[in-house]
């Protein structure tokens, strides 16, 4: 059993206690494990214990982990059972669904990776004690784009949790969504880049100091209102999106020009000739797919993200994160 340090060690004792493996070995997650260096230093603790392709390795830790753990196991004497237990929220609905993993290489976020799925995936919401609830924050935006694409009810839930603070049927809901999203065609696997195009240009301009929730709330607002302006969705899907309480992890977009958040988008892998792709819904629980939008609709949705970015900062209590 592979598992993250920064987890409680009563708690990686517990769950020991339960799954009782032949060898455990502990290592410090996060973005920097992630590396060949991490690989080596799993594969070398495989090979000391003398693992083989009929073992299975259960990794327990965030997506940095998982990520890395899945790549190993899918590599390791050509692949050994893989057994999941996500440690963050983000892992739970995100990261431990769908068989990607990778490492960074060269500072390429996933560059080398693999698609192999896990046999068993185990979520126990208990694991998120250890975070306070502004930590917790940060992984609401990939929940709220599940239900963006989802359903009314799926939204509303959402919405409803913000008053009565239960994650636990939100995790399973949004889970459960991800995962029948990944098993489906490709097309509609592509729905899940919803803020993603705008987010991921914010990430790589701002680098490591701007968190991927962050990117991606600011992200879904500028698509949303692209799409609002272009007479694709439903103005109040936007209303709705701006009224939840997410405003303290809104990313400082002051530094960034739209030329270079530009140059990244079109350099994703998401443009042709120029043009780039945005996924648009219709309302909430109706999405539209893929549609190709030219440098000038993008300057469109930059100017939501960055009107946005001045109200969220001037709410009161808001604290510059980036
Ligand atoms: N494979 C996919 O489909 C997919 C999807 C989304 C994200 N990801 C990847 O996931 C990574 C981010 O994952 P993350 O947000 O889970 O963060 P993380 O795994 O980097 O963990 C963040 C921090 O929390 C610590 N931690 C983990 N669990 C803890 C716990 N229970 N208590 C206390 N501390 C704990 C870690 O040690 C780390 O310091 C990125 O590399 C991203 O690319 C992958």
């Amino acid at each position: 059993m592979l598992y993250d340090s920064q987890i409680p060690q009563k708690v990686v004792t517990k769950i020991q206690e339960a799954l009782d493996p032949r060898a455990t070995f502990g290592i410090s997650g996060g973005e920097k494990i992630k590396s060949i260096d991490g690989y080596q230093k799993i594969v070398s603790w495989l090979l000391q214990k003398t693992a083989t392709s009929k073992d299975r390795l259960i990794v327990l830790g965030g997506g940095s982990l998982i990520d890395l753990g899945g790549f190993v196991a899918s590599t390791y004497h050509r692949g050994m059972k893989l057994e999941l237990i996500p440690s963050t929220l983000l892992a739970m609905v995100d990261a431990s669904i769908g068989g990607k993993n990778g490492i960074n290489i060269d500072g390429i976020k996933n560059v080398v990776g693999t698609i192999y799925q896990p046999s068993a995936i185990f979520i126990c919401p208990g694991l998120l004690d250890s975070f306070s609830k502004e930590e917790l924050l940060y992984s609401v935006p990939e929940m709220v784009k599940h239900a963006l694409l989802d359903s009314e009810s799926h939204f509303h839930a959402i919405e409803e949790h913000f008053k009565k603070g239960n994650w636990t049927d939100l995790i399973e809901r949004s889970a459960r969504f991800k995962s029948a999203l990944v098993h489906n065609t490709s097309e509609k696997r592509d729905l899940l880049n919803l803020g993603h195009t705008i987010g991921h240009a914010i990430e790589g301009v701002l680098g490591p100091s701007c968190s991927h929730g962050s990117a991606v709330f600011a992200g879904l607002l500028g698509e949303i209102g692209l799409g609002v302006h272009l007479g694709l969705t439903n103005p109040e899907v936007l209303k709705r999106l701006e009224k939840l309480p997410l405003y303290s992890i809104f990313p400082d977009l002051r530094s960034i020009s739209f030329d270079e958040l530009f140059e990244k988008m079109v350099r994703d892998k998401k443009s042709i000739n120029g043009k780039v792709g945005v996924v648009f819904i219709k309302d909430i629980g109706s999405p539209i797919g893929v549609r190709f939008v030219d440098r000038s609709a993008l300057e469109y949705a930059w100017g939501v993200c960055q009107m946005r970015s001045v109200q969220m900062r001037s709410v009161n209590g808001y604290q510059n994160r980036s």
